[in-house]
């Protein structure tokens, strides 16, 4: 059954960090959640006081949070020592299970910093897991070309069978960056649920600056016009989601928990 478009979403123009100014489409008050999306914000600016603060150091805990840079560089840096610059085309994904501290910098005074932050949630089972961090270089990134796409595979498999770097992912994560003018379609499992995020042209009557949520079924076919988009998808986990802030759980007595841990220190390297 092919999935069509149910939802388009404009995005709600706010700021985070320290003063970072972005367009938040999911963990909005227009869509709170597409399970498993937690958050996805898209910042774009030339103009350094949009983001020159970037985001001090914060904690996460309970689910993923990964980083898609189109254009200007970011500096990572977490309690376990793990230190990065990521640049155009470069992702970074990060598991923060029971618990990271981290910062995240632009790596730049002036020019173009523009990118994606998408939050995945973890499984109940995996909630308190190890935190893991890892970043991905463009040049690792396999490109898939026909006369009218190119699709830059990050996670999952095109229907030509191309599989992106980023492995062992709970939720089975499919995540495409594609140029297109014309056709294509992909295959999206039943028990996924799908997005567009439009950067550049239409995508099935989808503009630019736009999400749009595909409806039920396991096949997605996009026609695009001078299209930019992100394809993105992952596993519904059907699981009750209590969440403040950088905490993400499925009772309040976890979120609790979390802020505790926090307080006292114990979010990060403890037990
Ligand atoms: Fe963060």
């Amino acid at each position: 059954m092919q999935r069509e478009i149910v939802k388009v979403i404009k995005g709600v123009e706010t700021s985070d960090g320290a003063g970072v100014s972005l367009t938040r489409y999911i963990g909005s008050p227009q869509l709170d959640m597409l399970d498993p999306f937690l958050l996805l914000d898209f910042f774009s600016s030339s103009d350094p006081d949009d983001y020159i603060a970037g985001f001090p150091e914060h904690p996460h805990r309970g689910f993923e949070t990964v980083t898609y840079m189109l254009a200007g560089r970011m500096r990572h840096r977490d309690h376990m020592g793990n230190e990065g610059v990521i640049g155009p085309g470069d992702v970074q994904w990060m598991t923060a299970g029971r618990g990271v501290l981290h910062s995240e910098t632009p790596e730049q005074q002036d020019g173009l910093l523009q990118g994606f932050q998408l939050w995945v949630n973890l499984p109940a089972h995996q909630k308190m897991t190890a935190p893991a961090w890892r970043d991905y270089k463009a040049e690792d990134i396999p490109l898939e070309k026909t006369e009218h796409s190119e699709i830059r595979v990050i996670a999952g498999t095109t229907d030509s069978g191309k599989t992106g770097p980023v492995a062992g992912i709970a939720t089975g994560p499919l995540f495409l960056d594609v140029r297109l003018n014309g056709q294509i379609s992909q295959r999206i499992p039943e028990g996924h649920n799908a997005f567009v995020y439009v950067i550049e042209g239409h995508v099935n009557d989808v503009p630019a600056g736009h999400l749009g949520v595909f409806g039920p079924g396991d096949q997605a076919v996009l026609r695009g016009v001078d299209a930019h988009f992100l394809l993105i998808a992952a596993q519904r986990l059907d699981e009750p989601v209590s969440r403040a802030g950088p905490f993400v759980m499925n009772t309040r007595e976890e979120l609790l928990q979390a802020f505790d841990d926090y307080r006292a220190g114990r979010i990060a390297g403890g037990a």
